[in-house]
């Protein structure tokens, strides 16, 4: 593990067990400040050894969720209600259905809603007052929840069309390749910048590239995660491998 003087903090991990548990320490000391604390969530692959750790520590009796109100970061659209691979179906799998929620604690955008627009405002008003700790993936074109290249950095919660690149890195979630759907709603970068603090999860050679770009690039659209260098509370936990494109990285043990 190696950590860095200024800018996002840097924990790189040796393996998969040391990711998920830095990861966690970090998210139990971001939860532990506040009563009734909020927590947001990501869905996907870099998240998953993180969930089960959590899960594990609740197991233990180390961490309850029981006062913890959670949000989702974004939820497909085009899928049926109860879709397995929609968000809401997957964070249950991956986390809610195992640890101690209270009934309605976890929420996200309702991907039914009859109108989209109005559905985001009334998210975007949920999330009013911001996350204590807001969990987010990366992805391979640098995008930070649904906000992909492009994307205002200021930006709210809204629906949005899924990059070309994105369904395809999806695409190993799906049967077909062409059941990604095509659009999404989601949190903008300027709601997920609201958060007191960030904690980003990177792992895999897939993610070396967006990672340093958006850590020792510069801020631009051009790479939404390169949003969090305007935060000053952000932990960045990576593998080796998605740590290995990072000039202030070159060896981290
Ligand atoms: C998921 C999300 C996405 C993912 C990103 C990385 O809620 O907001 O931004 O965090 O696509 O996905 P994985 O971890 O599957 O590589």
């Amino acid at each position: 593990m190696s950590e860095r003087p200024e800018g996002p903090r840097l924990l790189v991990a040796r393996d998969g067990d040391e990711l998920a548990s830095l990861a966690a320490d970090v998210v139990q000391d971001g939860l532990r400040e506040a009563p009734a604390p909020r927590l947001g969530l990501a869905t996907g692959g870099s998240v998953a050894g993180l969930y089960r750790e959590l899960i594990r520590r609740h197991q233990r009796d180390e961490i309850s969720f029981g006062a913890v109100q959670a949000f989702l970061l974004d939820e497909y659209l085009g899928l049926p209600a109860g879709h397995p691979k929609a968000y809401r179906s997957v964070i249950r799998r991956l986390l809610v259905d195992h640890v101690d929620f209270a009934p309605g604690a976890v929420v996200g955008p309702d991907p039914s809603a009859p109108d989209l627009a109005a559905e985001s405002a009334r998210y975007e008003g949920m999330l009013a007052g911001g996350m204590d700790l807001q969990i987010l993936g990366i992805g391979r074109n640098g995008h930070i929840a649904f906000n992909e290249p492009g994307s205002s950095l200021t930006g709210t919660t809204r629906v949005v069309s899924i990059s070309e690149a994105t369904r395809r890195d999806n695409a190993r979630f799906f049967d077909h390749p062409g059941d990604v759907p095509r659009r999404a709603i989601t949190q903008g970068i300027g709601s997920i910048l609201r958060a007191r603090r960030l904690l980003l999860v990177a792992t895999g050679e897939s993610k070396a590239a967006a990672l340093s770009a958006a850590l020792e690039g510069p801020v631009s659209v051009a790479v939404p995660a390169s949003a969090l260098q305007l935060h000053d509370h952000v932990a960045v936990v990576a593998d080796r491998a998605a740590a290995s494109a990072l000039r202030g990285c070159r060896h981290p043990h």
